[in-house]
């Protein structure tokens, strides 16, 4: 066991937990979580996304909210772009990070962007190369690494494929998304050892739904072969409009638990991220779908 010492997370509940909420909360709200997220520690807060407000309404107030956030010092909050016109609503927002975000799946890529594998890379490659020309730091996601909602099993060479395309493309990290949560530790970990021969670990991170109960054993497999950085969401929040019945991101409080029994550092503090997370599932009127937020409103209660 290889274990890293410290672990990156990438805080994605902002983005892609409230981007399926039915009930949008207010611009106000989502400031007032990213902040407390930030002031919680995390250090990479995607803060939204430059989609078109007719796919995702969700996420139309991303402008708002990033103009109202006060940013914190060493606080990323990249967003997420499908196009040059994302690119563009980004830069006038002030972002210095943006996400691209493609898939191993035709049928995945065609429902949730609108165009085939090949011509997503095609449209990926000018918004990658404007971005970096502006000094913009630029993570790709490859969705449907270990299955898809419309086609079932995935190649792990398509996979690696299209990691490797992005990262070609100059993208700095590259998200391995397990959009619908199918995945298990031995299959996550072959999926990330066979993209690794594509595109160095150092630039790989793992991003997984929960919606089979995987998510902490896919991780602890994949932090065993060495990747540092995972995406995770407060509260469990979330889940994907165009993959019905994918739950949630697995829940940051339930990652940053085991990182702690783990001696991995995160940088985050467990009790103040679970004040977020109440926060965040107060608005939204419901619980959190993180055990370990459970266990600590019940240890407080
Ligand atoms: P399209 O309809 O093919 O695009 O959608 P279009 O270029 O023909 O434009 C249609 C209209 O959208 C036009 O407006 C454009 O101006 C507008 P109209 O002339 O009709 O009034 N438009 C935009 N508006 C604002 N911002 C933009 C933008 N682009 C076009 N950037 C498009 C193609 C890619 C735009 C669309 O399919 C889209 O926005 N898709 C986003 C879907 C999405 O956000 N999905 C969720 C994120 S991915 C995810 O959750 C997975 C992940 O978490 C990893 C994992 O779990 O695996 C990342
Ligand atoms: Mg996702």
């Amino acid at each position: 066991m290889a274990l890293p010492k410290s672990v990156e997370i990438v805080e994605v509940g902002p983005r892609d937990g409230l981007q399926n909420e039915p009930q949008s909360p207010a611009a106000a709200v989502k400031v007032t979580l990213i902040e407390r997220l930030a002031e919680a520690g995390c250090r990479v807060i995607e803060a939204g996304a430059f989609v078109s407000p007719k796919w995702v309404p969700q996420m139309a107030d991303t402008a708002e909210v990033l103009a109202a956030l006060h940013r914190k010092a060493g606080v990323r909050y990249p967003v997420l772009v499908p196009n040059l016109e994302g690119l563009e609503r980004a830069r006038a927002a002030g972002v210095e990070e943006v996400s691209v975000f493609g898939a191993a799946s035709e049928t995945f890529t065609q429902r949730n962007i609108n165009c085939s594998i090949a011509e997503s890379l095609e449209r990926f490659a000018p918004v990658c190369e404007a971005a970096l020309a502006a000094g913009l730091r630029v993570r790709g996601y490859v969705s449907c690494v270990l299955g898809c909602p419309y086609e079932g099993a995935v190649p792990v060479a398509r996979v690696a494929e299209v990691a490797a395309a992005l990262r070609a493309m100059g993208c700095a990290e590259i998200s391995l998304g397990d959009t619908i949560g199918v995945g298990t530790p031995l299959k996550a970990r072959a999926m990330l050892a066979a993209v690794a021969e594509a595109v160095p670990l150092d630039r790989l991170a793992v991003h997984f739904h929960d919606t089979y109960g995987q998510a902490l054993a896919n991780i602890l497999a994949c932090l065993e072969f060495g990747v540092a950085t995972v995406d995770t969401a407060v509260a469990g929040l979330g889940g994907c409009p165009y993959a019905k019945g994918a739950s949630g991101n697995v829940a940051t409080e339930d990652v940053v638990y085991m990182l702690n029994g783990l001696g991995i550092e995160s940088g985050i503090d467990l009790d103040r991220l679970a004040a977020a997370g109440a926060y965040i599932c107060a608005e939204l009127g419901r619980p959190p779908a993180s055990k370990v937020a459970l266990a600590l409103a019940g240890r407080a209660a």
